[in-house]
């Protein structure tokens, strides 16, 4: 059924770019009818106040919306980031009412913020035997009560109606079910690089098993740039997606895989290498906790993602440490575009379009 979910559209409003998916389901396909990413002018950004700040946001906003042609005034959102906490819980079986009338108790212990200063959520997602008695596994959301309200002002100030607030999270699951050639129980790792955050989702199946947002990406590449070479931020920038690479120890860097004549490159390498491997520290970290503590299971394959996941060679450096096969994610795979979309800026934003696809996708549950 699709009679006023027809019109709903992805927002994302990431902390680099802005972007717009709007999808029309047929039967079971999925087309795209516009899409659209606008920059945040993010020097501009920093010297103004939370009100200027805020208006830049509405401009960039409602900029997209114009370049997509994008007309919808219902949107999907979502928060990322530590504004959400999610945790997947164990909770003493009882019935969907008796936990709606129970949650704000049950999930003290396991919110680490005052509880009346939050947005609560749940999802029962199953039942377990555990010591022989009957259990719930209980997956609960959390968002701060002021994240939501600042959220809530911004898209009212773009002249646009919520219809959900999602989670990115969430809905990069969404995205990658719709992307999967087939459905399988493999366990793989979607990974996220943003520019401020990159976040790990670990499936088993369809099921989210494990979440977290990770504060290095992105932007920290960019500002190592920045001191190595005393750019403007927007410099680095266009400097690091013009001709940034991680270096091989496999390559014979300096001649051959990128042919510059100067040696910005190797050391634009040199500079974002610490960052990427205190990344991979944290990835590793989110994988042991998963394997050991949470399910005993191994992650079998990481699906990259993100507008960091276009820095070159970000999948071969993966791919080796982890020891375990890296592919990108194309968010369009199973997606027919229309004839408005432009075939070529579809391609070049694939890896930015996760989340916001995700997002699109929920006018199917709506
Ligand atoms: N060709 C490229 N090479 C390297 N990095 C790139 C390239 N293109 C874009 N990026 C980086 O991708 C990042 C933006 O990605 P994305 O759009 O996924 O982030 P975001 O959603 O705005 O941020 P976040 O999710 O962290 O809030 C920026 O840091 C940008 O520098
Ligand atoms: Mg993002």
């Amino acid at each position: 059924m699709s009679f006023f979910s027809k019109s709903i559209v992805g927002l994302d409003i990431g902390t680099s770019s802005i972007k717009v998916v709007q999808l029309k389901q047929t039967g079971n396909q999925w087309g795209l009818i516009s899409m659209g990413m606008a920059e945040i002018p993010k020097e501009s950004l920093e010297a103004k106040n939370p009100d200027a700040q805020r208006s830049i946001l509405v401009e960039t906003i409602k900029r997209v919306f114009k370049e997509s042609g994008v007309k919808t005034k219902k949107v999907v959102t979502s928060l990322s980031g530590d504004s959400v906490i999610i945790r997947y819980v164990k909770l003493p079986y009882m019935t969907i009412e008796e936990l709606r009338g129970s949650i704000s108790r049950e999930a003290e212990q396991y919110i680490p913020l005052n509880i009346d200063q939050v947005v609560l959520d749940f999802q029962i997602l199953g039942e377990t035997q555990e010591d022989g008695q009957r259990k719930l596994d209980v997956l609960l959301v959390a968002a701060k009560v002021d994240v939501v309200d600042q959220h809530l002002v911004l898209l009212k100030a773009a002249g646009l109606t919520p219809m959900v607030i999602d989670v990115d999270a969430f809905a990069l699951q969404n995205a990658y079910e719709v992307n999967r050639l087939e459905p399988g129980e493999e366990t793989i790792a979607l990974i996220n690089i943003g520019a401020s955050l990159t976040s790990i989702n670990i499936l088993e199946g369809n099921n989210t098993r494990f979440t977290r947002d990770i504060p290095v990406a992105g932007n920290d590449f960019t500002k190592e740039i920045q001191k190595e070479f005393n750019l403007k931020f927007s410099e680095a920038e266009e400097l690091k997606k013009s001709h940034g690479a991680i270096s091989m120890e496999e390559d014979d860097f300096s001649l051959s895989t990128v042919s510059h004549k100067d040696d910005r490159v190797l050391r634009m390498s040199d500079v974002m290498t610490p960052i990427l491997n205190k990344l991979l520290g944290e990835i590793r970290r989110s994988f042991d906790y998963y394997e050991t503590q949470a399910r005993k299971k191994t992650v079998e394959r990481v699906i990259l993602l993100g507008g960091s996941a276009r820095l070159k060679n970000v999948n071969r450096f993966l791919a080796n440490k982890l020891g375990i096969p890296v592919e990108h994610f194309s968010a369009f795979r199973n997606v027919e575009a229309s004839k408005n979309v432009d075939a070529e800026q579809m391609t070049e934003k694939e890896y930015h379009m996760g989340v916001c696809l995700g997002l699109a996708l929920r006018q199917a549950e709506s």
